[in-house]
């Protein structure tokens, strides 16, 4: 068993920001990578539609027969974990709670903002996740939807990226905060961008280190890290690849040859 890939999901390019942190981290893992690109973005979906799509991910990559689920995407780790973990029998690891946790280490005045998706924002999934860890934090919350088209189309640091943040963002650096959780696996792409408009005062919060951390811990207690060398991360998208290789390759700063495109339904 141990010896098994680590099945990673996301609706597209974000949740390589996920991959590339746990190539990181745990360099020794298998991973397999799989971008729901012909349905992206799953954050203006009803909550059932995610739930399906991540359902269809999830049997592809237990299809290769991974050893453990990482869900890569806020929007489908809002409303899926719990019917993963229960359907596939397999440690699920979602990205809302290691960002809630990194949020209430960091966070000073203990005003935090949080952007997502629309169905992320809905689901008051970080809300519940801060709280649970310690309820006198104030949450402020701004779905952000045009930044997942932005990323997927590599305009992140575009002047329409940067006019758009100035936009979502006001009504949140109104209420002080110091500190936002990018509640969305495409947004560490626009943090550049981010960065400009919000001033280095605030602190921006990625799932993505704390998740892989968590993918690790998990390992150790499953008694399942790889024992033999690994093969390089594979690739799968729903869509074209073209998009895909272009964006993604560049933000991992390498050649993503090989993407393999596969249809779920
Ligand atoms: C989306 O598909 O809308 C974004 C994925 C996410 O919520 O992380």
């Amino acid at each position: 068993m141990s010896e098994r890939a680590i099945g990673v999901f996301d609706s597209g390019v974000g949740g390589l920001t996920v991959l590339k942190e746990m190539l990181r981290l745990l360099p020794g893992e298998e991973l397999v990578y799989l971008g729901d690109t012909a349905r992206v973005p799953y954050g203006s979906k009803s909550p059932a539609t995610v739930l399906r799509y991540a359902l269809e991910a999830a049997a592809f990559l237990v299809e290769q027969r991974v050893k453990m689920l990482v869900v890569a995407c806020n929007t489908a780790s809002s409303v899926a974990l719990d019917e993963l973990e229960e359907r596939f029998r397999l440690p699920v690891v979602g990205v809302i709670e290691p960002g809630a946790r990194k949020a209430v280490a960091v966070t000073r005045s203990r005003r935090v903002g949080v952007i997502g998706t629309e169905g992320t924002i809905a689901s008051g999934a970080y809300t519940r996740a801060i709280h649970a860890l310690d309820p006198t934090i104030a949450v402020f919350s701004a779905p952000c939807p045009l930044f997942v088209p932005l990323a997927e189309e590599g305009w992140a640091e575009h002047s329409v990226a940067l006019l758009t943040a100035r936009e979502y963002l006001a009504p949140l650096m109104a209420k002080g905060i110091d500190t936002l959780v990018l509640g969305c696996t495409h947004y560490p792409l626009l943090k550049s961008t981010l960065r400009q408009v919000l001033g280095d005062e605030v602190a921006l919060v990625d799932s993505a280190e704390e998740t892989s951390r968590t993918v690790e811990a998990m390992l150790n207690g499953h008694r399942l890290p790889r024992q033999s060398d690994p093969g390089g991360p594979r690739f799968f998208v729903t869509d074209i690849p073209t998009r895909f290789v272009r964006v993604g390759g560049a933000f991992l700063g390498r050649d993503l040859n090989g993407v393999t495109q596969v249809s779920l339904d």
